[in-house]
């Protein structure tokens, strides 16, 4: 890594994007905004090669590469990316084939039904010899085995850090910081939407007052049910539990209840009982030795640190076999926490590599 002179010698990475909305833009404006940081610390350097995306047009540049720079202007400018320099038309598909990219950022929207299109585009790239990062829980939640496998076969890097909790550090967590422990159950708040309602409704408001602020503030979709019904956490305990304890869990057979069905009176209650509700995510090696998860609204005493995470913050609590609770808290979401969490995983991507051409 280091030159003869001392210095860390820059290598450089091709990048697609494919999906160029709110995380993987967070993520080019991190690598825009730190470039000398990441190349004088990091010996980093990229090449975006292509952009791919419905609306804002599919980009491929494979000489000079996309002024990343110019690419975020033309899409603050709601300018198609298309007016800019290279070859333009190709679907998503055709762009990774034709990107010959070392790694692929897959930001495309999350499908909790089948996965698609994230999977199909990280099954391309793992095939065609590329390493992929990724924020779509779709396809991690639905086929962790069968992608994991896949990757492992072909001798390829499949990171995917800010599918849960964004930019908080937990799989490159436990991979690097808690190395050598058995992870023996995880509980947290992993959905910040849910989170926030379940806080306001502590200060008094209703659920659908609450609901509607959490609209209004951005933190809630039109079609909020992705995250009231519970399916967003627990599509997350499933990536953690298959992730972080090598668990088979299957994503629709986790057991999940939403917070629609609570009343004011359930917080009041709850509250005169010096406890707090919180929608729990969790997971637990049962008496057989497999891992159970589940998400339900839970009371907690408010000794317990997860009683105090408020707002559209989360937090997750790790037991592990070699020493006490760890937990961690931060935000779970918008495109600069989301887009970072990319950032890690394709530095992870970069040093990897170098770690490997050292061994060769
Ligand atoms: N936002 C967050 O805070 C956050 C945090 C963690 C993880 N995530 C996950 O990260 C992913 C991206 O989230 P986001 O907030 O950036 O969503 P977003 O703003 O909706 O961006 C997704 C982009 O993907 C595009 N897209 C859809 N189908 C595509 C295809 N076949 N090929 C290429 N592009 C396609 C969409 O275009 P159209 O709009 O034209 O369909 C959109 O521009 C999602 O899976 C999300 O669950 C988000």
């Amino acid at each position: 890594m280091q030159s003869s002179r001392g210095r860390l010698r820059v290598r450089e990475l091709k990048l697609a994007f494919i999906g160029f909305g709110t995380v993987a833009q967070g993520c080019a404006r991190h690598i825009v905004n730190n470039r000398q940081r990441l190349e004088q610390e990091h010996g980093f350097r990229c090449k975006v090669v292509a952009i791919s995306d419905p609306a804002k047009g599919s980009l491929l540049n494979l000489n000079e590469g996309i002024d990343l720079e110019q690419a975020l202007q033309h899409v603050n400018e709601r300018k198609t990316l298309e007016d800019l320099n290279g070859k333009t038309g190709l679907c998503s598909t055709e762009t990774i084939a034709a990107s010959h990219a070392d790694v692929l950022v897959e930001a495309t929207w999350t499908n909790l039904e089948n996965g698609e299109p994230g999977l199909s585009h990280i099954i391309a790239a793992l095939e065609g010899g590329m390493d992929v990062a990724t924020s779509n829980k779709g396809p991690i939640a639905l086929a962790f085995k069968k992608l994991t496998n896949l990757a492992k076969s072909k001798g390829r890097q499949l990171r995917f850090e800010s599918t849960v909790m964004s930019g908080t550090p937990l799989l490159n967590l436990r991979e690097f910081c808690l190395s050598g422990s058995k992870i023996r159950a995880l509980r947290g708040i992993l959905n910040g939407t849910t989170n926030y309602i379940l806080t306001e409704m502590g200060e008094g408001r209703s659920y659908s007052e609450a609901l509607r602020r959490a609209q209004e503030l951005g933190y809630a979709e039109a079609d909020p049910s992705g995250d009231v019904e519970a399916h967003d956490p627990a599509a997350k305990i499933t990536i953690l539990a298959n992730a972080l304890m090598e668990a088979d869990l299957d994503f629709k057979r986790v057991e999940k209840e939403g917070i629609t069905r609570i009343e004011m009176k359930d917080v009041e209650k709850a509250i005169e009982d010096g406890r707090v509700l919180k929608l729990i995510a969790s997971a637990h090696r049962n008496e057989r030795g497999q891992v159970e998860a589940s998400v339900k609204p839970t009371l907690l005493p408010e000794t317990d640190t997860l009683a105090h995470v408020g707002g559209v913050m989360n937090a997750l609590q790790i037991s592990m076999d070699t020493q006490p609770d760890v937990t961690i808290i931060g935000p779970g979401a918008g495109g600069d926490s989301a887009g970072y969490g990319l950032l890690v995983d394709i530095l992870t991507i970069h040093r990897m590599r170098l770690n490997a051409k050292l061994v060769e």
